[in-house]
């Protein structure tokens, strides 16, 4: 079974294409727009904390998927070296990142991240496979077609001359004359000193322990925690803060109680990220200076009762049912009162 029987494709509101688990039943882009949605809970949070006189950003992109957040960030900031680790567990998704219509009109950063995916002649050939899917599938209005002429023809097709030996002299030359030709072209239209994204490919809760850096953003963008809660326990938000500066932020679109409840548990301020008023995600930070909106003493009582009860994976090897059920059985054990109690006794 390859990634075009897991997921649905779909043209989300903003006209950005967006996918659908048919495995975890859940969505992984707002319908209301896979851009805005990225552009509003993940961008712009981060962009009103980047202090100015940063030089280089190091960014740890949780759940990648196709990419919306890494690329929304390097398509919008200006002057500075981005480096990002980029943890995802499908290959497949991460192949499909720079080909998808994202509504980012920036044909040279998508070729750019195209020739830092590609490592070897495996790369090579599973692109190969992946286009001919699309156009059997006919699925093609899904994607951007300079950017499918550019791997169709440019990479892929002049591969095919290439002595199998020699893929890495063939990216290494194709990279460098790209990245020459457009030079003016891309450091003017981003004004981007450079940029790098490492993929990470296998269950963040491993992989996780394999990146070297300390990170200023944390973009965490699991699917649901009621559909999956393995990215959202306490235990795994432990790993996270490890891999934090100080002053840096977790960004995530959830603002499910147990995530923010496992948060503050584990030390950090936790604020919410709002647009128009609406509470749509949060941030959390280990100084107090990058929390903008803090929760109330409302949020921070709900935490008290048993909504807040935190999901827990001691081992990072649960599978979700397990989290899911572990955490039942100690809510119904719990001398803690229940949400609705709560909410009967404080009319705020
Ligand atoms: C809600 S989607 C995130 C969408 C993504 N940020 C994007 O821009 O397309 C969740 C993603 O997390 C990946 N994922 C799910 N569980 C994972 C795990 N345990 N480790 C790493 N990646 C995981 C899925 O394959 C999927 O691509």
């Amino acid at each position: 079974m390859d990634i075009f029987d897991q997921i649905e494709f779909i043209t989300t509101e903003d006209s950005s294409t967006g996918l659908y688990s048919k495995h975890i039943q859940d969505i992984f882009h707002s319908k209301s727009g896979a851009f805005k949605e990225s552009y509003e809970k993940f961008f712009l949070p981060a962009r009103n904390l980047i202090p100015e006189c940063m030089k280089s950003i190091n960014i740890l992109d949780i759940c990648y998927g196709i990419g919306y957040n890494s690329k929304t960030f390097l398509n919008n900031t200006k002057d500075y070296f981005i480096h990002i680790d980029a943890l995802e567990n499908n290959k497949e998704f991460i192949y499909l990142s720079p080909l998808v219509k994202d509504n980012i009109v920036n044909d040279v950063l998508k070729k750019q991240i195209i020739l830092q995916i590609i490592k070897d002649n495996d790369d090579i050939n599973e692109y190969g496979k992946i286009l001919n899917k699309i156009k059997m599938l006919k699925l093609i209005h899904f994607f951007e077609p300079n950017i499918i002429n550019f791997l169709q023809n440019e990479v892929i097709g002049s591969y095919k001359n290439i002595p199998v030996d020699k893929l890495n002299q063939f990216l290494h030359n194709i990279y460098y004359n790209y990245i020459s030709d457009n030079n003016n072209y891309a450091f003017n239209r981003n004004s981007h000193k450079d940029f790098e994204i490492n993929y990470y490919l296998g269950d963040a809760r491993k992989t996780i322990l394999q990146v070297k850096n300390q990170y200023d953003i944390v973009f965490l963008d699991a699917f649901s925690s009621q559909k999956d809660p393995t990215l959202w326990t306490v235990d795994f938000l432990y790993l996270i803060k490890s891999k934090m500066k100080k002053n840096s932020m977790l960004i995530s679109y959830s603002k499910s109680t147990p995530f923010r409840s496992a948060l503050i548990e584990l030390g950090f301020y936790v604020g919410k990220t709002y647009i128009d008023s609406i509470d749509m995600g949060t941030v959390a930070s280990l100084n107090k200076k990058f929390i903008l909106n803090p929760l109330n003493e409302f949020d921070l009582q709900l935490f008290q009762t048993r909504a807040g009860i935190t999901y827990k994976d001691p081992s990072l090897s649960f599978d979700s049912s397990t989290i899911l059920l572990n955490r039942k059985i100690e809510s119904e054990s719990s001398s803690r009162i229940s949400h609705t109690q709560f909410l009967k006794f404080n009319s705020y």
